[in-house]
C-alpha cells in the first residue's frame, strides 16, 4: 500500500513539473508540443482526448451555448468539439476555449463532411463509379473549402471500408468491393480534403475510417460480428486504410466492429502494431462514437472504467462522445493503473495534430461568416458537383438505343417517388445540404426539353408504399406520353448508419408500378435512386433503359437530364457487383476458385439450385451511348523474371456511331502459389474517349507490384509461376493472355 502511495506521489510530480521530454529543437513541432505538455496538469491532460457533441451537449437550442459546455471548456476537460456547424458558432466556441481557459489550447471542430458540404456532391459509392480520383479530389477539395469557411477544422472521411455486402447500408459510404480502386479513391479524398498543408484556412484533416473490416458484418446487419483472417484482413480491408496513411491522412477511426474476438477500439494489433508500427502513422486515433463504453455491452470490459484503460492502451487516442476518458482517465493514471506515459503519447498525438493545423496561431482557422457565405454553393463548385454526378451515373440497359431521349419530344410523363425529391436526391450523410439547394430529376429534365415539351407529373407512390391506390395518375400521365422517365429506388435513410436490409428489391410497391407503366407499352426509361447495388432481375429483364443514378447529390438533377437528353454521355461503371438476389450476397468479383468452379448445369459444382451464381451486373460495367469492341491484347514478353515489369497493350475500336469514354480495366490472376489467389484482380484501369469509328491502342506498365500477393508467410512477394493477364471493358468480358514469371 505504502509502494502504491508512492507511486502516486511520484507520478502527481511527474504530471505537473515541466519537463522537456524531447532533444528537439527549439521551436520544432515535437519541442513546441512537449513544452506546452510539461505545463499542462493532468487534468488537462486527459481533457485533450475527450471529443463531445455540440447537439448533446447543448440539446435546448442548438445555437445557444449551453452553461455546462461552456465551464468544461474553460476548464480544459474538452479537446474537440463535433457537430457545430457555422462559422459564428464555432468562433463562440472556440473563444471560451483559447480566452477562457489556462492553458488556452484550442478545440478541434469536428464533422461529418462525407461528400460534399452544402454543395452535396453524390454518395462515395456513386462518386467512386466514375472511376476518376482526380476529380474525386476536386470533389473533396471543395467539401474543404466550405466547411472550412464554415469554422470546420476536421471531417470523418474518408470511410474506406471494403463492403461485399450490399444489405449493409454503409457500403454507400465507400467506394465499393475492390481493395484497389478503393486505395486510390482514399488516397485522393485525403490529398483533396487536407490540401498541401493542414495549416491553410482551405484544409481540413481527414480521419480514414472505421479500423477495421467494419464491412465484414456478418449478415450484412451494421455493427455486427466480424470474423475473418488475417489474409483477408490484409488483402481486402486494409489496403485502403494503407493507401490513406501513405497519403498523410491526419487521423484514423476505429470501428464499431470486433474482429475473432476483439473489439477494434481495443485492438492493439490493428492499432498499434499494423497502424502505428508497419505503416508509420503519426496521427492521431478517434474511437467511434461511444465504442469506447460499447465494449461493455460487446462483452469485452467490465465497466466503462476498464473500457477506457483498454482502448487507451491499445491505442485509441480521444474518445468520441464516450464519456469513458473524461470520466475515468485521470484516475486511471492516478491510482498507478495506466502508465502516465501511455496518456502523455496520445496527448502529444492530439496537440500535434492541432499545431499541424495552425490553430494555436489562428484558433479559428480564418473561418468567417462572410468566408462561408462566399464558399458555399459557389457557381464553380456546383458546376463541379454536375460535372461529378453526370460522370458517376451508370447506364444498365438500353435496348434498342431508346436513350438518349429528344429533346423535342411532344410530351415526357416524369414518374415515381423520388422524381420530384429534393431530400432524397443528396443522400446519406449530407453534411449541411439542403433540399431547397437541390434540383430534383422533374426540375432538371423541365429545364432541359424545349419549351413545347409537356411535361407530365405523377408521383404513384410513396418509396415505401405498401398501397396501390394512386397508381392512376402516373398511369395516365404515362398513358398520355411520348416516354416516360420513372424514378425509383430507396429514400436517403434506407443506406447509411443503421440502415441494413435483408432484401434488396424496390421497396414498397414500386416494382409493381413499373408493372403497370410497362403493360402502356410506352418508351420507358427506369431512373434508380438508391444507395447500394439492388437485385432487380424483372428490371433488367423487361424495362427497355435503365440508369443508375445513386443518391446524385444537389445537381443531381441537371446531371441526370443531361445524360437523358444526350448532353453527356453516360461513363460510370459499378464498383460494387449487383446480385440476382439477395440469397447469393456476399458476391463479388475477386472471389476464389475453389476446388470445383461453378458449372451452372453440373450438379456438384459450386453453385444454387435454384437461381444463377453469376452476378445481374458484374463489378465494372456500365454501357455508353456508343459500342466498344477490344482486340489484340499483348503482353510486352510473355515470360519476365519476377523483379521486371511488364507492358500490356490493347486495341479499344469505338464500334458505334457516337464518341464515348471507356474505362479500361486490366485484372490478373495468380494461377498456382503457395496459397490461393481470387480469380481475377484489378491491377490497373484507364480511361479512354475514342471517336466513332476510330480505334485507340492502350497501353500499361505493370510493375512487380502488380503481381505481389500474399505468400504462406504473408510476405507480399511475386512467386513465380503463370498468370493471366485480363483486360476489357468490366471484371466479366475480358481477353485473356498468359504469362509465365520466373525465379530472378
Ligand atoms: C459513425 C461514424 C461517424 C460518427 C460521427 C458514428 O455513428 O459510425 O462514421 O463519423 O458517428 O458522426
Amino acid at each position: 500500500m505504502r509502494t502504491c502511495m508512492r507511486l502516486i506521489q511520484v507520478l502527481l510530480v511527474v504530471s505537473i513539473v515541466p519537463v522537456a521530454r524531447s532533444g528537439d529543437p527549439p521551436g520544432s513541432l515535437n519541442h513546441r508540443v512537449d513544452s506546452l505538455m510539461a505545463l499542462m496538469t493532468l487534468e488537462e491532460k486527459a481533457g485533450q482526448l475527450v471529443q463531445v457533441d455540440f447537439r448533446s451537449a447543448s440539446p435546448a437550442d442548438p445555437v445557444t451555448l449551453h452553461p455546462d459546455l461552456e465551464r468544461r471548456i474553460r476548464e480544459g476537460r474538452i479537446g474537440s468539439v463535433m457537430n457545430a456547424v457555422g462559422a459564428d458558432l464555432t468562433r463562440r466556441i472556440q473563444a471560451f476555449a483559447v480566452q477562457g481557459s489556462r492553458r488556452k489550447i484550442p478545440l478541434v471542430f469536428g464533422l461529418d463532411v462525407i461528400h460534399g458540404f452544402r454543395t452535396v456532391f453524390p454518395i462515395p459509392l456513386g462518386e467512386a463509379s466514375t472511376w476518376d480520383p482526380e476529380l474525386i479530389m476536386k470533389a473533396s477539395r471543395v467539401a474543404a473549402l466550405e466547411a472550412a469557411a464554415a469554422g470546420i477544422h476536421w471531417t470523418f472521411a474518408p470511410m474506406v471500408d471494403i463492403a461485399r455486402d450490399p444489405r449493409w447500408g454503409r457500403i454507400a459510404e465507400g467506394a465499393g468491393e475492390d481493395p484497389y480502386l478503393g486505395s486510390l479513391m482514399a488516397a485522393a479524398r485525403v490529398r483533396g480534403f487536407q490540401g498541401d498543408t493542414l495549416a491553410s484556412p482551405n484544409s481540413l484533416m481527414a480521419c480514414a475510417k472505421h479500423f477495421a473490416a467494419y464491412g465484414g458484418a456478418e449478415g450484412g446487419r451494421d455493427y455486427n460480428t466480424v470474423d475473418i483472417s488475417e489474409r483477408t484482413l490484409r488483402e481486402t480491408y486494409l489496403p485502403p486504410f494503407e493507401a490513406a496513411v501513405k497519403a498523410g491522412v491526419g487521423t484514423v477511426m476505429c470501428s464499431f466492429n470486433e474482429i475473432g474476438g476483439i473489439p477494434c477500439a481495443a485492438n492493439e494489433h490493428l492499432l498499434r502494431e499494423i497502424l502505428r508500427q508497419e505503416w508509420g502513422f503519426d496521427g492521431f486515433v478517434v474511437s467511434d462514437w461511444d465504442a469506447i463504453p460499447e465494449m461493455q455491452p460487446h462483452g469485452f470490459a467490465g465497466s466503462p472504467e476498464e473500457a477506457a484503460y483498454l482502448a487507451l492502451r491499445a491505442g485509441v487516442d480521444m474518445d468520441m462522445e464516450g464519456g469513458a476518458y473524461e470520466a475515468h482517465l485521470v484516475s486511471l493514471v492516478r491510482s498507478g493503473r495506466l502508465p502516465e506515459e501511455t496518456l502523455d503519447s496520445a496527448v502529444r498525438h492530439v496537440l500535434r495534430a492541432k499545431f499541424a493545423l495552425g490553430l494555436f496561431d489562428d484558433p479559428y482557422h480564418g473561418a468567417s461568416a462572410d468566408r462561408e457565405r462566399r464558399a458555399i454553393l459557389a457557381p464553380s463548385h456546383r458546376a463541379l458537383a454536375r460535372e461529378v454526378a453526370g460522370k458517376s451515373l451508370v447506364l444498365l440497359k438500353n435496348a434498342g438505343g431508346l436513350l438518349p431521349l429528344r429533346k423535342d419530344l411532344q410530351s415526357v410523363a416524369v414518374i415515381g417517388p423520388l422524381a420530384d425529391d429534393g431530400e432524397s436526391i443528396l443522400g446519406p450523410w449530407s453534411g449541411a445540404g439542403r433540399s431547397a439547394d437541390a434540383v430534383p430529376v422533374l426540375e432538371g429534365i423541365r429545364r432541359k426539353v424545349a419549351a413545347s415539351t409537356k411535361i407530365l407529373y405523377a408521383r404513384g407512390c410513396g418509396v415505401a408504399d405498401t398501397s396501390t391506390s394512386s397508381f392512376s395518375g402516373a398511369l395516365a400521365a404515362a398513358a398520355g406520353a411520348d416516354a416516360v422517365v420513372m424514378v425509383v429506388g430507396e429514400e436517403s435513410g434506407m443506406s447509411g448508419e443503421a440502415a441494413s436490409r435483408s432484401t434488396l428489391g424496390l421497396p414498397g410497391v414500386q416494382e409493381q408500378l413499373f408493372e403497370a407503366v410497362l403493360r402502356l407499352h410506352k418508351p420507358l426509361v427506369v431512373v434508380l435512386m438508391n444507395g447500394r447495388p439492388l437485385a432487380i432481375p424483372r428490371l433488367q429483364e423487361a424495362a427497355p433503359a435503365i440508369l443508375e443514378a445513386w443518391f446524385p447529390g444537389v445537381e443531381g438533377g441537371d446531371a441526370v437530364a443531361d445524360v437523358l437528353f444526350g448532353d453527356r454521355d453516360p461513363s460510370g461503371k459499378i464498383t460494387a457487383t449487383f446480385p440476382f438476389s439477395v440469397g447469393q450476397v456476399p458476391l463479388y468479383y475477386n472471389h476464389k476458385n475453389t476446388g470445383r468452379p461453378t458449372i451452372d448445369t453440373v450438379k456438384y459444382t459450386s453453385r444454387y439450385l435454384d437461381g444463377p451464381t453469376s452476378p445481374l451486373y458484374p463489378f465494372g460495367y456500365g454501357l455508353h451511348y456508343t459500342s466498344f469492341a477490344y482486340q489484340s491484347l499483348k503482353l510486352g514478353a510473355t515470360r519476365i523474371r519476377k523483379s521486371e515489369g511488364l507492358r500490356v497493350s490493347v486495341d479499344l475500336h469505338n464500334t458505334g456511331s457516337r464518341a464515348g469514354e471507356e474505362t479500361v480495366q486490366l485484372y490478373i490472376r495468380d494461377l498456382s502459389g503457395s496459397v490461393t489467389h481470387p480469380v481475377k484482380e484489378l491491377k490497373a484501369f484507364r480511361k479512354v474517349r475514342v471517336e466513332p469509328g476510330r480505334t485507340e491502342n492502350v497501353q500499361f506498365q505493370l510493375t512487380p507490384e502488380s503481381l505481389a500477393l500474399y505468400d504462406r508467410g504473408m510476405r507480399k512477394v511475386v512467386e513465380p509461376g503463370l498468370f493471366e493477364v485480363m483486360v476489357g471493358g468490366n471484371s466479366k468480358d475480358l481477353l485473356t493472355a498468359t504469362l509465365e514469371v520466373t525465379a530472378e
